[in-house]
């Protein structure tokens, strides 16, 4: 994307303070479907909010709108823009696309279990591509925030609690927004998801060696990839708004990293600096948010931007507005803002997008057990599928979607059907109410949030009909874990059981004696100490998007072989949390007795755990060295006799330093396709990259002359292993 500065240079030229702070404000364009509720806590009045937003775009002071997806409201609006601009300047349409916009592809955190840039990458290509379609030059994703405690219902946007794969994942997505030609946002900088408790919002304090070392690297990476945008964060960071930290979106990100494009603020978070007791007033949260280095404000009510001129100098607005202008230079927005509606619809019915989603979700379930080889199952005799959730399509695409279709979207029970009902008899009950829900959602406003209860439900007859049909069948299929809306934003829980009836639900199916095969639909460890022992297959198929049936029956069947892998520890109990696989090693390490006396300290999935239809055999590791660089090869055979996927993975601990280095840090990943009876040789180098790390001795980068260790395997519990020494 080029563009000419001298453009940017004649429009500040010739505008006036209030026109440049209307550059750095966004507004949110809500058009609610008739009889929708707002969320109170936005304090929206739904019919003058769009006049307000109307008048502001005639007087030429707003650079951004979001929420609008309709191409022909984009281009109504963005005509209103341009004609009341005395400059012409276009607006910036922004939006939430985090994992689909009309494809759906699985959650994020499912596409992190797939431990594949390539297919991350693609999806998030399909996603931008049909974002810029319909208008939308910007996202708000990728969340790269780390998550370790799962009651914040927010670790279902991320990539879970490892920065190395977080990195990964979150500048595959980068590339893949941009290469389909939206602007993307990581967010939010920084610590996030650390909230105290995993309390959606509340504050955070994490050590200097903890940002360093953990919950900064995805972002860094995320920027090192090009990201042309960077959203703040609500909470407090160690005492300071984090939207108001200079430290974070002057000192580290622009001067430190050398991040080029602009910042935006979360949500009201400009706004939101007097609710936090930090400003006295609109004018100040304004002054000491641009002043730290937020370029733009994310307003749903008045914006404290509006006050900036007479607050700050006009070499702060102009500083700030240039970032603005730049990016909507370098999307062609000044060339040529509308949007070809013809071309929108023919984007968004690609049926190659479908491809892609049923492929992602494919490889982002994860197979946690597997005992006596129940799976995959014959496409023969009786299947009975079970569970709410097993026919829901609102809920097979997951929380933080707006604009699917609901009538493409392929259930679970539509996928067994298309694939295995000519030859197998399959039957269905839900035993629970679809509909069941158990507190409203923030996003319940938008009204396609909620399946409907079926009409005189009979719960007690359907549970019963539910355990009858099961007991019937060769094989029962039962879908649980969570409504898609009990996870997500403000959807944080203090407990990880499957809500309702379900466990009872899937214990009265056990109790039958049909085999069982348990489908976890969620995007948080759910507590399954009971299934884990007593179900003989579960597969997380987490929230797999528009074409996620089908993908699922891919799996049940064995047309294709489960490859995800954890991307968090999966604790037993909510009372472990938090649970990481990279601790320190510290006192008395062999004696577990002295973690919990009344629970294991071992989680009840290790990180990077994930079973497969191949047999992975790990041999003949090496390690050659040479100019402080570590070559790691292993041979990884399929010994079985059909064709699967494994992710190779690489730890590495260090024994002795100038800090206590954790047990093992995932260092390197590969996913392989390995035909029946093959083998491949794997290679991983180790560089100063891997090694070094930020050390709160010295407040710096450090790297130790050690010994280290090294594994490589399936999981993080890998032990083929060897050791190498580094000198200097
Ligand atoms: C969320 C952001 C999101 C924004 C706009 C906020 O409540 O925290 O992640 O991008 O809303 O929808």
């Amino acid at each position: 994307m080029t563009y000419e500065s001298g453009k940017v240079d004649e429009l500040l030229a010739g505008m006036s303070p209030a026109e440049k702070a209307g550059q750095l404000t966004q507004y949110f364009y809500f058009r609610l479907p008739p009889g929708a509720e707002t969320e109170p806590a936005l304090g929206l009045d739904v019919a003058e909010q769009p006049r307000a937003v109307e008048a502001a775009l005639g007087r030429g002071e707003a650079g951004s709108l979001l929420f609008v997806t309709d191409p022909s409201e984009i281009n109504r609006l963005q005509r209103l823009a341009v004609a009341g601009n005395p400059h012409g300047v276009p607006l910036l349409f922004g939006f939430d696309v985090i994992h689909g916009l009309r494809t759906i592809f699985p959650v994020p955190i499912a596409m992190a279990a797939s431990w594949d840039p390539e297919i991350i990458e693609r999806g998030q290509a399909v996603a931008g591509r049909e974002a810029r379609a319909v208008g939308i030059h910007w996202t708000f994703a990728p969340m790269v925030d780390i998550a370790r405690d799962p009651r914040w219902g927010r670790i279902i946007e991320g990539a879970g609690e490892d920065p190395f794969l977080g990195a990964a994942v979150a500048a595959a997505q980068v590339r893949g927004f941009q290469s389909g030609g939206v602007i993307a946002g990581p967010k939010h900088f920084g610590g996030y998801g650390a909230a105290l408790g995993g309390r959606d919002y509340d504050e955070v304090n994490l050590s200097d060696h903890e940002l360093w070392n953990t919950y900064f690297p995805p972002f860094r990476a995320a920027v090192e990839a090009g990201a042309g945008n960077v959203m703040t964060a609500y909470m407090d960071l160690n005492g300071i708004p984090a939207t108001a930290s200079h430290w974070l979106f002057t000192e580290v990100l622009r001067e430190l990293w050398g991040f080029d494009g602009f910042v935006v603020s979360d949500a009201n978070a400009v706004r939101n600096l007097v609710t936090h007791g930090y400003a006295r007033d609109l004018a100040e949260a304004g002054a000491r948010a641009v002043t730290a280095g937020v370029d733009m404000e994310m307003a749903i009510g008045d914006p404290a931007y509006a006050h900036l001129p007479g607050a700050v100098s006009e070499e702060v607005l102009d500083t700030r507005a240039r970032k603005v202008l730049e990016a909507k230079a370098r999307l062609g927005l000044f060339d040529d803002p509308y949007v070809d509606e013809d071309r929108a619809r023919e984007t968004l019915a690609d049926p190659a997008h479908r491809v892609a989603a049923r492929e992602a979700a494919r490889r982002s379930a994860v197979l946690l057990r597997n005992e006596g080889g129940l799976l995959p199952l014959a496409k023969s005799g009786s299947v009975a599928v079970l569970g709410p959730l097993a026919d829901s399509r609102r809920d097979t695409l997951g929380p933080w979607v707006f604009d699917f279709d609901l009538d493409e979207t392929v259930t679970v029970l539509d996928g067994i059907r298309d694939a295995a009902g000519n030859t197998a008899t399959i039957t269905y009950a839900p035993g629970i109410p679809v509909g069941q829900r158990t507190f409203p959602s923030m996003f319940d406003m938008f009204g396609r949030n909620a399946p409907a209860d079926p009409e005189g439900f009979d719960a007690e007859a359907e549970f019963a009909r539910a355990v009858e049909v099961a007991a019937a069948a060769d094989v029962a299929v039962v879908v649980l874990g969570e409504w898609q809306n009990m996870i997500g934003e403000a959807a944080s829980r203090s407990s990880l059981e499957l809500p309702g009836r379900q466990l009872e639900l899937l214990q009265a199916v056990v109790a039958t004696g049909t085999p069982t095969v348990l489908l976890v639909m969620n995007g948080r460890p759910l507590d399954l100490r009971w299934a884990a022992e007593h179900v003989p297959a579960i597969l997380d198929i987490w929230y797999p998007g528009t074409q996620g049936g089908a993908a699922v029956a891919d799996l049940l069947f064995g047309d294709v072989s489960p490859s995800g892998k954890l991307p968090f520890t999966w604790p037993r109990t909510v009372g472990q949390i938090p649970m990481i696989y990279s601790h320190t090693v510290s006192h008395e390490p062999d004696n577990q007795a002295r973690r919990y006396w009344d629970e294991e300290s071992t989680p009840l999935f290790p990180f990077g755990h994930g079973l497969s239809y191949g047999r992975f055999a790990y041999r003949d590791l090496t390690i050659e060295q040479a100019d402080g660089v570590a070559t790691v090869a292993v041979e990884v055979a399929n010994e079985a006799e059909r064709e699967a996927a494994e992710v190779v993975q690489l730890y590495l601990h260090q024994r002795h330093g100038t800090a206590s280095r954790p047990v093992r840090e995932l260092k390197g990943f590969q996913r392989l396709v390995l035909p029946a009876g093959s083998s491949h040789r794997v290679e991983f180098t180790i560089g100063e990259e891997h090694r070094r790390y930020w050390n709160a001795a010295v407040r710096d980068w450090v790297l130790d002359a050690a010994t280290f260790d090294v594994w490589v395997g399936g999981s993080s519990t890998a032990e083929l292993g060897g050791t190498f020494s580094i000198d200097k």
